[in-house]
């Protein structure tokens, strides 16, 4: 079924299974090779990357842990922007090798915070491996060590990602029909 509703609008396949399957072994691949011998901390940021997390983590060979954060927001004092604080990270991160595990990048706002965050605990060195990455809607910045892939500045859901809660159960990625 190509073309599927989620709440109220209809989304249509754009990442099949067999597409994302092989990316990742290839995105794991290179944490394989470029991370052995620093047993990295991956963190997994959920809700949205529990899908990308598991997947991603099966294909990893090297000795490494893991550990799930989320992020809480609240409307903060400046700019009206959002203020995002880190929950439920129990592990000492100090001179460790981090991965953060994330489902996309957007804008990278949320990004920013966590590594601002993360970074006043002195951990060694922080990675990045998002499942996707929207280049054109990037504002900050960031750089991404591992993205499995670029994609066009439209709304997508499943695979871990929601439109309004619904759809992070899909096995695929789907995009938003206007
Ligand atoms: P950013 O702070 O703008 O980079 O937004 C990142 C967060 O917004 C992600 O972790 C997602 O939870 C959410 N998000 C951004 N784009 C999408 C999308 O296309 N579909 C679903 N969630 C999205
Ligand atoms: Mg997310």
């Amino acid at each position: 079924m190509d073309i599927i509703r989620v709440k109220d609008r209809d989304f249509k396949l754009f990442l099949p299974k067999e597409t994302i399957t092989a990316r990742i072994a290839e995105t794991a691949q290179r944490i394989n090779e470029e991370l052995a011998g620093k047993n990295p901390l991956f963190l997994a940021v959920l809700n949205g990357s529990f899908m990308f997390a598991a997947d991603l983590m099966k294909q990893i060979t090297i000795p490494c842990e893991i550990s799930f954060i989320k992020l809480a927001s609240y409307e903060g004092m400046q700019q009206g922007g959002k203020v995002r604080e880190v929950f439920g990270l129990s592990e000492r991160i100090d001179g460790r090798t981090v991965v953060i595990v994330e489902d996309i990048v957007d804008s990278g706002r949320t990004m920013l915070q966590l590594l601002d965050s993360l970074n006043t605990r002195n951990p060694a060195e922080i990675h990045i491996a998002t499942f996707l990455f929207k280049p054109a809607a990037l504002s900050c910045p960031l750089t991404l060590d591992y993205v499995a892939f670029e994609i066009p500045n439209d709304f997508v859901v499943g695979y871990g990602m929601d439109y309004d809660g619904f759809g992070r159960n899909l096995d695929q990625v789907y995009t938003v029909i206007p």
